[in-house]
């Protein structure tokens, strides 16, 4: 199809790629896909459900019913909205472990390759330019220290008026890049393609500037 543009946006937890992905397809007008909230929502169901996310059989039954679907940039789940409900560091967690699911991993990608077929989109995630859409036009890896991840994420807690400690958030961040790199289905890891973009000590409005320099729109 001309003219249609698919941006690929991977990178560990809090380098800030929903914030950047979101703010650029909005300028681009087009559909941001946040490919994270959908392990969420899984993770979210997995909790609700009280199911063992190591259970094959009772995870496959549970997907067979399961729809994920945005819509004006919120996360339907099973016609629910559920924006609110899954970011706290419980289906972080949950998020996770469920995203090492090889029974997860086929039902998501196979859903975000046909979210991603016919139109423009911004995705992000972790396996996107190498996995999900491995033809996308752009492809942006993005990174930033564990430490400023960690203080992004502890800011952000503390706005919403959570408690949190910083030690713990660091730990943490390091945990879970810690499997999402090692996991062995479609682990995080920068396409070859892929352009880096490291945002330790960018302001938001320097990173999407760089990317629209990149990509030229
Ligand atoms: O980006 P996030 O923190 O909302 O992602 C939640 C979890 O889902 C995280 O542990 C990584 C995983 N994930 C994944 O495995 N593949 C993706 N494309 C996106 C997220």
């Amino acid at each position: 199809m001309e003219n249609r543009i698919r941006i690929a946006i991977d990178g560990p937890s809090g380098a800030g790629k929903s914030t950047i992905a979101k703010a650029i397809a909005k300028q681009l007008g087009i559909d941001y896909i946040d490919t994270g909230a959908m392990y969420r929502a899984v993770g979210y169901k997995v909790k609700n459900c009280g199911i063992d996310p190591e259970d094959t059989e009772a995870m496959r039954a549970m997907l067979q019913e399961t729809e994920i679907d945005f819509s004006e940039g919120n996360i339907i789940l099973d016609g629910q909205l559920i924006n609110d409900k899954i970011r706290t560091e419980e289906i972080s967690k949950m998020a996770s472990r469920c995203s090492s699911r090889p029974e997860v991993r086929e039902k998501l990608v196979q859903l975000q390759r046909s979210m991603g077929q016919r139109k423009s989109i911004v995705m992000d995630g972790r396996d996107i330019g190498n996995n999900v859409l491995p033809d996308a036009e752009y492809k942006f890896f993005m990174t930033a220290s564990a430490e400023e991840r960690a203080q992004r994420r502890y800011d952000e807690l503390i706005e919403k008026g959570e408690t949190a400690e910083y030690e713990q958030v660091l730990e943490d961040i390091k945990k879970r890049d810690h499997s999402d790199m090692t996991r062995e289905l479609n682990p995080l890891r920068k396409a070859e393609d892929a352009v880096e973009v490291d945002t330790t000590g960018m302001s938001i409005e320097e990173v999407i500037a760089y990317i629209r320099k990149e990509i030229q729109q």
